[in-house]
């Protein structure tokens, strides 16, 4: 039997907003704008995955598809300091792949599918940053939107079937678009992907810049959890709180 498990972020505060962390068996999305903390909660979860957890979680491998060629290496090493873990061995259980355009991404998990079968039960972690990027570069035209969903519906499909088959917690990433139903409040900003994303995901996050460096995270629309909202930091160790 398959025993759902959570993945801390590094901050207390945020875990308790999700329920407890990031969640196996589903799809939980960030997103916000630039310098929200995505990428930094993408690497502090390549970090924190490997580590024993709750209810008898005793950590596992990570696969981390890159679209806009973002991880750092360097990062990882100061976040593995943070939870004295060795960085070297951290670096060396993060399968890393870059994608090049959206049908690379959608191919990239056929093979991410192959590997989890092959090392069954050895990873925990699949991380998407950012799922909309490429897409959003290889259809731009306003007539190619219905296509795009289509391609998305697709790759979203093979996202979830992953993440239940194999037990494993999907992240991704996201980028915000102004609401143009919303057109007489310019700040109203909502994620890319319409509502093949916003059906796909199990936990929706929405990331804010506050105030002095600090972050809000933000539940967006989902029927478990409260709309609540926590403070956290990103700190060189991570996410913290
Ligand atoms: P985009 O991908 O551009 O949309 O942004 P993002 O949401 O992925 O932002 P990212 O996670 O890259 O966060 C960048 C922010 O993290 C920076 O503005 C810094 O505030 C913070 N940051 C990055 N590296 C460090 C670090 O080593 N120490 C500290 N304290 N903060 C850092
Ligand atoms: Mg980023």
């Amino acid at each position: 039997r398959k025993q759902v498990f959570k993945l801390s972020t590094g901050s207390k505060s945020l875990d308790k907003l999700l329920g407890g962390g990031i969640e196996s068996m589903s799809i939980t999305e960030v997103f916000g704008e630039f310098g929200t903390g995505k990428t930094q909660l993408s690497h502090t979860l390549c970090v924190t995955a490997q580590m024993p957890g709750c209810n008898g979680y005793l950590g596992g491998k990570v696969v981390f598809i890159d679209t806009e060629n973002t991880f750092r290496p360097t990062r990882l090493q100061a976040i593995a300091n943070r939870f004295n873990l060795d960085p070297t061995t951290v670096l060396h259980n993060i399968l890393y792949a870059r994608a090049y355009n959206s049908e690379h991404q959608y191919e990239l998990l056929r093979n991410v599918a192959a590997k989890f079968h092959e090392e069954a039960g050895v990873f925990k972690l699949l991380i998407i940053d950012s799922i909309m990027a490429l897409f959003r570069v290889d259809y731009t035209g306003r007539g190619e939107i219905a296509d795009r969903q289509q391609k998305l519906a697709q790759m979203l499909s093979r996202l979830k079937k992953i993440s239940e088959e194999y037990n494993v917690a999907v992240f991704i990433t996201n980028q915000i678009t102004a609401d143009l139903t919303h057109i007489n409040q310019p700040d109203i900003k909502k994620p890319v992907g319409g509502n093949i994303l916003a059906h796909a995901t199990t936990t929706r996050v929405s990331l804010y810049k506050g105030i002095d460096g600090i972050r809000i995270a933000k539940i967006y629309g989902s029927p478990d959890l409260e709309e609540n909202e926590t403070m956290f930091s990103i700190t060189s160790g991570g996410i913290d709180d």
